[in-house]
């Protein structure tokens, strides 16, 4: 069993998706143990995106981040972080497969961001390894805020 940090991000926020996302983790049987909205500062943007403030595209990774609230929650279930990954899709929207989040939702491509100096919109952030997981998690969530309860799914599904 395996926690893993799903963040809609803000232009997914603005372009009302929450629900529709949110959604297609329910329907896979994922089970929501935590969940708040919060506005990211560029002190806990560069926390949580520790990993790439020296590269290229942090600065305008950090404007898109923190200009607006994201929808910031933890799912769990087995093989969390890679089922969740893979129904994110790729990175850059234009390469994502059809029926994946960021593939049927968006088509933003790198060619185009970088020729604006923004950040790719791609809607959904969600930990990329188990050991990235653990970490996003307890930046995120207090231990309080995480919740323990049984589904259906656990009933049926399992
Ligand atoms: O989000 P994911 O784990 O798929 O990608 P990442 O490589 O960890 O990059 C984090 C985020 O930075 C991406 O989701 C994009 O929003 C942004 N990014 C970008 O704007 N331009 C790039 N060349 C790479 C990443
Ligand atoms: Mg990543």
């Amino acid at each position: 069993m395996e926690q893993t940090l799903v963040l809609i991000k803000p232009d997914g926020v603005q372009r009302s998706l929450s629900g529709r996302i949110l959604q297609r983790f329910e329907d896979a049987g994922l089970k929501i143990v935590g969940m708040k909205m919060k506005w990211v500062d560029p002190k806990f943007a560069k926390e949580h995106y520790k990993a790439h403030v020296e590269k290229k595209f942090y600065p305008g990774l950090e404007s898109m981040i923190t200009e607006g609230p994201v929808v910031a929650f933890v799912l769990e279930g087995l093989h969390a972080v890679e089922l969740v990954r893979k129904m994110v899709g790729a990175t850059e929207p234009k390469a994502a497969q059809p029926g994946t989040i960021r593939g049927d939702f968006a088509h933003h491509s790198y060619a185009y961001a970088d020729q604006k100096g923004i950040a790719i919109k791609n809607l959904i952030h969600a930990s990329g390894t188990v050991e990235e997981a653990k970490i996003e998690v307890a930046l995120w969530f207090k231990k309080e805020e995480l919740h323990s309860y049984q589904t259906v799914h656990e009933k049926h599904v399992f």
